[in-house]
C-alpha cells in the first residue's frame, strides 16, 4: 500500500479479561454467533452461526479443503454419515476408553473433571513456590494416570491434598467415576438397547471404515490421504469460554496412510505444513501459535502434538497432529472380520498402513480468528473497534457506499454492487455519515470500502478506503472487480 499515513491510526492496549466479553457481544450484535435456541433460554455450550459467521466459517472450511485436497494430488475428500454401525465405536476403543474422570460435589451438585482439579492444584503449588510438594503430587498423579483404573488414586489425591471446588470452595466430594463422552441415541421406533447408536465423537472413524472404498474407487496408492469436514459430538461436562468447548462442533480431519516405518518422516512433514497453514493461509499472528507435546496420550496414539493458540483466557489447543499407528485399521479388521491390508502392487508387500492424522477444530479456529482479529484503536482522534481479518476469511469482502441516497450517485453505486456481488459478499450502505458507515464495516472486518461521490460522476472513479490504515486512494470504477480479485487471493 502506498502513502500510508500512520499518524492517523493509533493502537490502544486491550485488557485480555474484557476482550472475551466484548467479542461475545460483538459476535451476537453483528451476526457472527448467537446462543442456540436463545428465546427458550439457550442450551449450554450450543451456538448458532449467524449470516456473517456462517459466511466466514465457510471461507475457513474452503481454505482448509483446498489446502488439503486440491493442493495434494494424493489426498481426496469424503463426507461420511454421522451415525454408524455401533460396532465401529467398540472397535475404535471409544466405548471403553473415551472417558473423563468426573467427581461431584454433594453439597452444590456441581460436577468437575478430577484430573483438571489435580493438575490445577499442582500448578498452584508451583506458583506458590512449593516445588517439593508439587513434585510429590505430580509423581503420584502421573503414576495414577498410567494405571488401568486411576479413579481411586485420583480420589485419594483430592482428599489428601484437600482440593476444593475452584468456583465454590466446597469439598464435599463423591467418588471419582468415569464418564463416557459419547452421545447415545436410539434408532427406530423402540428405545431398546439393540437400537442404540452413537453420534460420532470424531470424524476420523468415517475415514478408517472407508479405507478400501476410497482406495479402490479413487485408485490411490500408499502414501495417500483422506480428508473430511463434519460435525462431531461430545457430551462435555466442563463447558465454557464461548465456542471453545462445545458439545456439537465441526472437525476438519485428514488421515494420511503410510507404509510402516515411514510414519515419523510423514509426521514431521505434516507438523510443519499444518503450523504454517495458520500463518500463511489464514494470516494468524505467528507469535500466538505454540507447540505442545503430549505426555498423556489418547488410547490410539503413540505420538501427539497440539498446535495451540494464545486465547485471551489462556494458551489452548486448536489442532492435534497424531501418530495413530495401525491401531484403528487393525481394530476394524479384527471387529469386522474384513482385511484392512494394503498390497503394494510394485513389491507385492502386504501390510496394514500406519496413519498420521491432522485434526483441527473449525469452531475453535473460528474463535482464534475472532480473538486474533479483535482490535481497538483510535483513528483521527475517534476510538473504533476493528476486526483485522485476513481478506481471505473476512465475511464481507467489500462495502459500496454512495454519498447520496438517491440519484445518479446511488445508481452508479448499485451497479457496482451488483457487479461485485457476482463474485464476492458485498454490503451496500447508504445510511448515516460516511464516518459511521466506515465504523460499521470496520467492526465486521470488511477490508475495503468503495465510496461513490460527486467526483465519481465526472471521472468514473471511486475512493477505495483500506480498513487497517484508513488510507484512501482513487481507483477507476471499471477496475474495482479486478482490484478485489488480486487483493483477496
Ligand atoms: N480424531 C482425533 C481427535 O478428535 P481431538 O484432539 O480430540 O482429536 C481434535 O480433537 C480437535 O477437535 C481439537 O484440536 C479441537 O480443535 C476440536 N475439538 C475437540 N473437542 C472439542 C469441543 N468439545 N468443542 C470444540 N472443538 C473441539
Amino acid at each position: 500500500m502506498s502513502n500510508l499515513d500512520t499518524t492517523r491510526v493509533q493502537s490502544v492496549a486491550q485488557s485480555p479479561e474484557k476482550v472475551m466479553h466484548k467479542l461475545v457481544s460483538l459476535a451476537k450484535r453483528r451476526g457472527f454467533i448467537y446462543p442456540s435456541s436463545e428465546i427458550y433460554g439457550g442450551l449450554s455450550s450450543c451456538f448458532d452461526y449467524g449470516p456473517l459467521g456462517s459466511e466466514m466459517k465457510k471461507h475457513i472450511k474452503d481454505l482448509w479443503w483446498t489446502s488439503m485436497t486440491r493442493k495434494h494430488q494424493n489426498i481426496v475428500g469424503i463426507d461420511a454419515s454421522i451415525m454408524m454401525n455401533p460396532t465401529v465405536w467398540e472397535a475404535s476403543g471409544h466405548v471403553a476408553s473415551f472417558n473423563d474422570p468426573m467427581i461431584d460435589d454433594k453439597t452444590t451438585k456441581r460436577r468437575y473433571r478430577a484430573d483438571h482439579l489435580i493438575e490445577n492444584h499442582i500448578e498452584k503449588l508451583r506458583r506458590d513456590g512449593k516445588e517439593e510438594d508439587a513434585h510429590r503430587v505430580s509423581t503420584y498423579y502421573e503414576r495414577a494416570s498410567e494405571a488401568g483404573n486411576p479413579n481411586k488414586a485420583f480420589y485419594d489425591i483430592i482428599i489428601a491434598e484437600e482440593i476444593k471446588a475452584p468456583d465454590t470452595g466446597s469439598s464435599d466430594w463423591t467418588e471419582v467415576r468415569q464418564f463416557n463422552l459419547m452421545f447415545q441415541c436410539n434408532m427406530g421406533a423402540l428405545a431398546e438397547s439393540s437400537g442404540a447408536v452413537y453420534l460420532r465423537p470424531e470424524t476420523a472413524q468415517g475415514i478408517f471404515v472407508n479405507f478400501h472404498n476410497v482406495r479402490e474407487s479413487s485408485r490411490m496408492k500408499v502414501p495417500f490421504g483422506i480428508a473430511q469436514i463434519g460435525k462431531a459430538f461430545r457430551n462435555e461436562i466442563v463447558k465454557g469460554n464461548f465456542i471453545f468447548r462445545m458439545v456439537e462442533f465441526e472437525q476438519m480431519e485428514m488421515q494420511y496412510f503410510v507404509k510402516p516405518g515411514s510414519q515419523e518422516e510423514s509426521f514431521e512433514a505434516w507438523r510443519d505444513e499444518r503450523f504454517n497453514w495458520y500463518i500463511e493461509s489464514l494470516g494468524v499472528s505467528g507469535e500466538k501459535l505454540h507447540w505442545y507435546k503430549h505426555d498423556k496420550l489418547a488410547h490410539y496414539a503413540d505420538l501427539a502434538y497440539d498446535i495451540k493458540f494464545a486465547f485471551p483466557f489462556g494458551i489452548e489447543e486448536i489442532e492435534g497432529i497424531h501418530s495413530r499407528t495401525d491401531f484403528d485399521l487393525k481394530q476394524h479388521q479384527e471387529y469386522s472380520g474384513k482385511s484392512m491390508e494394503y498390497i503394494d502392487q510394485a513389491t507385492n508387500e502386504r501390510y496394514i498402513p500406519y496413519v498420521v492424522e491432522t485434526s483441527a477444530g473449525c469452531d475453535r479456529l473460528f474463535l482464534a480468528l475472532l480473538c486474533d482479529a479483535y482490535t481497538e484503536d483510535v483513528i483521527d482522534g475517534e476510538p473504533r473497534v476493528m476486526m483485522r481479518f485476513s481478506p481471505k476469511i473476512a465475511p464481507v469482502k467489500a462495502a459500496v457506499l454512495p454519498l447520496m441516497k438517491k440519484g445518479e450517485m446511488s445508481e452508479k453505486a448499485a451497479k457496482l454492487r451488483d457487479e461485485l456481488a457476482e463474485d464476492f459478499l458485498v454490503q451496500y450502505d447508504d445510511a448515516g455519515s460516511i464516518g459511521k458507515r466506515y465504523r460499521r464495516q470496520d467492526e465486521v472486518g470488511t477490508p475495503f470500502c468503495f465510496t461513490v461521490d460527486h467526483e465519481s460522476l465526472e471521472d468514473s472513479a471511486v475512493t477505495v478506503r483500506y480498513r487497517d490504515t484508513a488510507e484512501q486512494e482513487r481507483i477507476d470504477i471499471s477496475k474495482v472487480k479486478e482490484f478485489l480479485g488480486v487483493k483477496l487471493v
